[in-house]
């Protein structure tokens, strides 16, 4: 079978009348910062990358040096080109200017650099989450405000897994399709095109030490999906959960499944654990247009018009049935008080 190229891809779908020129090229720069964090990632404790970096970020959290590495490589492969107004990044409290140096594009790039570092001490999948909006007219200076724009005006939305393989996950908003790392010949080749989840599974990801803060509507989903063939589901259901969001929904994405970060007491003032723009709209965007569904358990994800750059949302998201049904138990309850 004849293999396509990332590149080719992007030319496709240039002629397709998809995605522009510059759209295109900010792609192909995104790609390749992530082969660049790829490489970081792979060195392990040799790239002397492992460990804390020593600083916190804007969410107050530890941050790793893969984070920082992987926000500067993130940043400097982006500056130049000519594609971007501005960036947004997971790690840092203001969007990120392009010097005044370089030509300005007409887009607003907003990156997770490194999800799940939790996970790079242990040898464990981590990824880059990227979704990127066109920055509104007239304005040369984007700020916070202008990207506050719903996750249904996203142009494009993608991620990394560095795992087994380096795996990318792209859409346009013309189905979802994944391109793997070839490593010898250091290219992103097409391996599935137009993947489809299907719509029931019998597998769901969730953090289950949270159980005993969860709203009353989750436990009692989760409680009818661990009661089996013996319960109101009839069905026995099995439980994953890898601690990064790139691989859970790589996962699902493969094969099926629910993925589910609720509401719960502990964070409940933060509005939720995930980030709306950097990790549930860029993940709603792909899962949609992979026939899935993602809502925060009470409306879709991609409607909300977001507040702030670092808001955070509860994120139910994979197998259509099954978020169906856990958005059903919370919008139920809502309507019964
Ligand atoms: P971070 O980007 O700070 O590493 O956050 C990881 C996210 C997400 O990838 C994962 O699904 C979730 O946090 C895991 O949270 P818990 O540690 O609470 O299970």
């Amino acid at each position: 079978m004849k293999s396509i190229s990332l590149i080719q891809f992007l030319i496709e779908e240039r002629r397709a009348g998809h995605i522009n020129a510059e759209l295109s090229l900010l792609i192909e720069v995104v790609a390749r910062a992530c082969k660049r964090i790829a490489v970081a990632t792979n060195k392990g404790a040799l790239g002397g990358v492992l460990g804390e970096a020593g600083t916190g970020n804007i969410q107050g959290e530890a941050q790793k040096k893969l984070d920082v590495i992987s926000n500067e490589i993130l940043l400097e492969a982006n500056a130049w080109g000519g594609q971007l107004a501005a960036c947004a990044s997971e790690e840092m409290e203001d969007p990120q200017p392009i010097p005044d140096m370089y030509p300005k594009g007409h887009h607003l790039l907003l990156f997770d650099p490194l999800d799940g570092s939790s996970n790079i001490d242990v040898n464990i999948s981590v990824g880059t989450i990227f979704s990127i909006l066109r920055c509104p007219d007239g304005v040369t200076e984007p700020k916070a405000e202008h990207f506050l724009q719903p996750g249904t005006t996203q142009l494009a939305a993608g991620y990394v897994v560095y795992g087994p393989a380096t795996v990318m996950v792209l859409t346009f908003g013309h189905g979802t399709h994944e391109f793997t790392l070839d490593r010898e010949v250091g290219s992103f080749i097409l391996s599935r095109r137009d993947i489809l989840i299907p719509e029931e599974t019998a597998e769901f990801a969730i953090n289950m030490s949270n159980q005993r803060h969860w709203e009353a509507p989750m436990q009692r989903y989760i409680g009818e999906l661990l009661a089996g063939k013996d319960g109101p589901r009839a069905k026995d259901f099995n439980m994953r959960w890898v601690a990064s969001m790139v691989a859970d929904v790589h996962r699902i994405i493969t094969r099926g499944g629910v993925f589910f970060y609720p509401l719960d007491a502990k964070i409940k003032s933060k509005g939720g654990k995930l980030r709306l723009m950097y990790e549930a709209n860029p993940m709603a965007f792909i899962i949609e247009q992979a026939g899935g569904a993602a809502t925060t358990g009470r409306e879709r994800i991609m409607g909300l018009q977001p507040t702030g750059l670092h808001q955070r949302v509860p994120v139910f998201l994979g197998s259509k049935k099954e978020v169906e049904v856990a958005t059903h138990y919370h919008v139920a309850a809502d309507a019964a008080v």
